[in-house]
């Protein structure tokens, strides 16, 4: 019989062994979209918090998208300004790895791209210490797989934020078959009481828990606005007005970027099988032209630069 605490989805009150290891000082590698989202979460609650870039312009990009997202925060009273300087003064950007070697936690958050992920895992286990968990925001690459390329698996999980991470309470905790309980617990501690955030356990499958149930549904939206038949507008209005969504399928695409739902979609679609899994052509043209949503200025709608 389910309690009433499982209804409202307010999990019980989380014990942790008090002998778990802090984690004080964080790497994020990648600074776009998610990676400057998560600097910007840890940087709030006035962690040491260090983001690694690939060159000085995307590390201009990273700390720009920061500083625009707090000043944002700010203008809205969601943030006042004494946050958003402590939470500047306790960010640092790099353009190299090794500036990880003092770090608790890194979150690696490079593109969607099994190849790049696996040549940024051997770098964090060659330079950060031996009781440093190594975490990644990948939405669908398996964590075993880049576990297991480090001689710490136990100490690889997923921390899957979501966009914008600053925004979004959830983050899915996602363990795979060499995860230790305690780099579970230690991440578990971390997410919620330090930065606030409400985490879900997952296990390691394609999709985890919400883009498993997520991505189908905007395939769908995709498949229904490439039919022609209603306009974008309209599909998006649907949702939100008929099920109380607070934005419709096609916007959150362009939200999330189409190269990324693109990739999702074919992990998905990989491990399941399902045509609801399949990528629409419509979206495979959209990612060909650079039409990725928001960050490119276009996709099913256009952006202001
Ligand atoms: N966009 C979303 O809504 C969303 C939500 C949850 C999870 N994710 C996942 O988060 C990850 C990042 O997605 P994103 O949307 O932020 O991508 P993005 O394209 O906005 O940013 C990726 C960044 O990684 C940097 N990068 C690439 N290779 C690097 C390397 N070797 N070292 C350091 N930096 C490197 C790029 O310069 C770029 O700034 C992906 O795994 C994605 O699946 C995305």
């Amino acid at each position: 019989m389910s309690t009433e605490s499982d209804v409202a989805g307010t999990p019980p009150p989380q014990e942790f062994e008090s002998s778990l290891e802090p984690i004080n000082k964080v790497g994020v590698i990648g600074g776009g979209t998610m990676g400057s989202g998560i600097a910007e979460v840890c940087a709030r609650v006035g962690l040491d918090t260090l983001v690694v870039e690939v060159d000085d312009a995307a590390v201009d990009n990273a700390r720009k998208g920061v500083e625009k997202s707090l000043d944002k925060a700010v203008s809205r009273d969601k943030l006042s300004t004494d946050t958003r300087d402590l939470a500047l003064d306790c960010l640092s950007f790099s353009t190299d790895m090794g500036d990880l070697a003092d770090r608790d936690l890194a979150v690696e958050a490079v593109i969607e791209s099994l190849e790049e992920k696996l040549s940024v895992f051997r770098a964090m286990d060659k330079v950060m210490a031996p009781n440093a968990i190594l975490a990644t925001n990948t939405s669908s690459i398996p964590i075993i797989t880049l576990g297991s390329i480090t001689s710490r698996s136990d100490m690889v999980l997923g921390m899957h934020f979501f966009n914008p991470a600053p925004v979004q309470p959830l983050v899915e905790l996602v363990r795979s078959l060499g995860t230790s309980s305690e780099t579970m617990d230690r991440a578990d501690r971390f997410a919620v009481q330090v930065l606030g955030k409400r985490v879900i356990r997952c296990r390691d499958r394609a999709g985890f828990v919400v883009n498993r149930l997520l991505v189908p549904y905007l395939l769908d939206a995709i498949r229904m606005f490439d039919e022609g038949k209603v306009s974008a507008a309209d599909i998006d209005s649907g949702m939100m007005h008929g099920c109380g969504h607070p934005m419709g399928p096609l916007t959150l695409c362009d939200l999330i970027g189409l190269d990324t739902i693109e990739a999702v979609a074919d992990v998905l679609y990989e491990e399941f099988k399902g045509s609801h899994n399949a990528p629409p052509p419509l979206l495979r043209r959209m990612v060909a032209a650079g039409h990725l949503g928001r960050k490119t200025g276009k996709g099913f709608y256009e952006y202001d630069s």
